[in-house]
């Protein structure tokens, strides 16, 4: 039986990586959640300069996900790369992908740079699509903007470009504009926009009132994202947004997911997540009597 999957020029042991911003602040968290088994492993956000992020409260534990505003906190690109050279040769070993986010298009071609200086990764993410970063938002509301950003980012660097978008009214033509201009993959989604008030306190809990809303409670939207994404283009898709179950693995690649990712579920039950879907894959492909995890792919359409 075989998982592999290919998302651009990376080949992946099976669909299941590790999303941006979930326990992969650090390279050696991301080399451990690799070792735990996921396949691909996606650092936090990058931006250029190193960012402390809202004050707290900035995650809120809901019944049905989480809703987070940590407000990109990241050393910055170049204290991440030193950290990362120090772990260089286990690092090499493993499919790393890095998110870029910027408030410019400057920020994001210089980051991207800088990585693909020093031959750290195998892909780099841009998120186009911080629900709590006003000028990270802008990018995937806009096409113009948002193809500005690929097109320039794919000038400096041979990595494949994956661009992670969110959940926006004109997403189809923000994916039309990036694919056009040199995406190698879509990922959707990104948290959603949301809030919680505390009624003891009348005000909302979070500091910057605004926060994604991510797990179990995104599900059917990013399913429908993908889905929908798939019937309009033949780029690799991955999908993201409330896997915690082996079945919502299958269910993002029949809809036409190639790879998908994990978040909310790893923050809440550890590491041990990526290889408890893995088997469920596994055994629903046997019961299935299937012999290659691609052949899902699509199958509901
Ligand atoms: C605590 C937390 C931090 C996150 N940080 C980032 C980030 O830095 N960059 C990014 O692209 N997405 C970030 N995300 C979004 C996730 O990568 C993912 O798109 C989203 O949570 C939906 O997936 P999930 O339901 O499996 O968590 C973050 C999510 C959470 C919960």
């Amino acid at each position: 039986m075989s998982l592999r999957v290919t998302i651009a020029s990376l080949t992946l042991r099976h669909p299941i990586m590790l999303a941006s911003g979930i326990l992969g602040t650090t390279p050696s968290m991301l080399i451990k959640a690799y070792k735990s088994g996921a396949s691909a492993v996606v650092t936090k956000s990058l931006t250029i300069n190193p960012r402390n992020g809202n004050p707290n409260p900035v995650i809120v534990e809901l019944r049905y996900g989480l809703l987070n505003a940590i407000g990109l906190a990241n050393p910055g690109v170049e204290n991440y790369l030193a950290e990362c050279l120090e772990v260089k040769d286990d690092l090499s070993r493993i499919p790393i992908v890095f998110s870029i986010a910027g408030t410019k298009i400057e920020e994001y071609v210089e980051i991207a740079r800088l990585i693909s200086e020093r031959g750290l990764g195998r892909a780099l993410e841009l998120n186009l699509s911080c629900p709590h970063v006003q000028e990270t938002r802008l990018f995937t509301e806009d096409p113009k903007l948002a193809a500005q950003v690929v097109k320039s980012v794919c000038d400096v660097t041979s990595l494949p470009v994956f661009v992670k978008v969110g959940l926006s009214t004109n997403l189809i033509d923000v994916v039309n504009a990036v694919v056009k201009h040199g995406a190698s993959a879509i990922t959707a989604i990104n948290s959603v926009r949301a809030m919680v008030i505390d009624i003891n306190a009348k005000k909302p809990v979070l500091s910057s009132v605004y926060g994604g809303l991510s797990g179990p409670a995104i599900k059917p939207i990013a399913l429908r994202v993908i889905y929908e994404l798939y019937e309009n283009f033949s780029i690799p898709l991955i999908g993201v947004g409330g896997i915690t179950k082996w079945q919502d693995v299958v269910e993002f690649l029949m809809a036409g997911a190639s790879a998908v990712q994990v978040g909310t579920a790893v923050y809440k039950r550890g590491f041990r997540v990526f290889k408890e879907l893995v088997r469920g894959l596994q055994r629903y492909m046997e019961k299935e009597g299937l012999k290659d995890v691609r052949d899902l792919v699509g199958l509901a359409h």
